[in-house]
């Protein structure tokens, strides 16, 4: 895929579109070793971009995982609280300085990143941002059916019987029961809960038909991707290509 030069220096680095003819207009551009001498030169992913001697890398797509903390929320904007878009713009992942000596690591977050769905502000765990916008219709298209597996804790213990309301499905004022969703529990107040749909406060609204109170929320899978144990709560990173890969395939 070729781009224009003040195109590609615009969508990975901190510059705007005009600032970055005219840092190429001053010399201050290298392609492949030669100065770039106009915006209109077209690149390749594949080229070595230089900007004042820093290499640039580029990416059509970036994928992100992010282990959510509690407190801000999954949107691109917002008027009161932090978002998670502002969030990790702001924390560099830990190890990041010599990720980025690997070639296939970008040097730029995305300007078009968003998060696939939504957490509710005090959940955590798995979030993927992405600004690959098919990626994300196929992992919240109701029609695929993806699986998101969250870790609940309750203000009450649970019994075998709600295994099997979850299973048949649960009326939370939706015109449907909800589908057939995996209880697995844990501790009397702690449990894995599967589902393969993402209704507003889905989970909660399901354990509060059962009586409970969800205490805490976390999710662990979303499809294929498992949240990275090694990445502490706050902290995201790329992903793996084969991660990419198999996530394409969820549903
Ligand atoms: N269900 C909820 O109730 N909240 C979340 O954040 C995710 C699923």
């Amino acid at each position: 895929m070729n781009l224009r030069l003040d195109k590609y220096l615009a969508d990975f680095t901190e510059l705007t579109r005009s600032q970055a003819k005219k840092e190429i207009r001053e010399g201050r551009v290298q392609v492949n070793g030669e100065t770039a001498k106009t915006g209109n030169d077209k690149v390749a992913f594949s080229d070595s971009i230089l900007w004042d001697g820093r290499e640039i890398r580029g990416q059509q797509y970036q994928y992100i995982m992010l282990n959510k903390p509690a407190g801000i929320v999954s949107s691109t904007a917002d008027d009161r609280d932090e978002t998670v878009v502002e969030y990790i713009r702001k924390h560099f992942p830990v190890g990041m300085e010599s990720v980025l000596e690997h070639s296939q690591t970008p040097t730029f977050l995305a300007k078009d990143l968003f998060p696939v769905g939504r957490l509710d502000k005090d959940t955590e765990g798995l979030l993927i941002l992405t600004n690959d916008g098919e990626l994300a219709h196929r992992l919240l298209s109701p029609r695929h059916h993806v699986a998101k597996k969250y870790f609940v804790q309750l203000d009450k213990d649970l019994n075998t019987t709600d295994v099997e309301k979850m299973r048949d499905g649960v009326d939370i004022g939706e015109k449907r029961l909800t589908s057939p969703a995996v209880l697995e529990i844990l501790a009397p107040r702690e449990a894995f809960l599967t589902i393969t749909e993402g209704k507003f406060h889905q989970v909660k609204r399901m354990f509060a038909k059962l009586g409970k109170a969800v205490t805490y929320l976390k999710r662990v899978e979303m499809g294929t991707l498992v949240l990275d144990e090694s990445l502490a709560v706050g902290e995201w990173r790329f992903l793996a290509e084969e991660e990419i890969q198999n996530l394409a395939s969820s549903g």
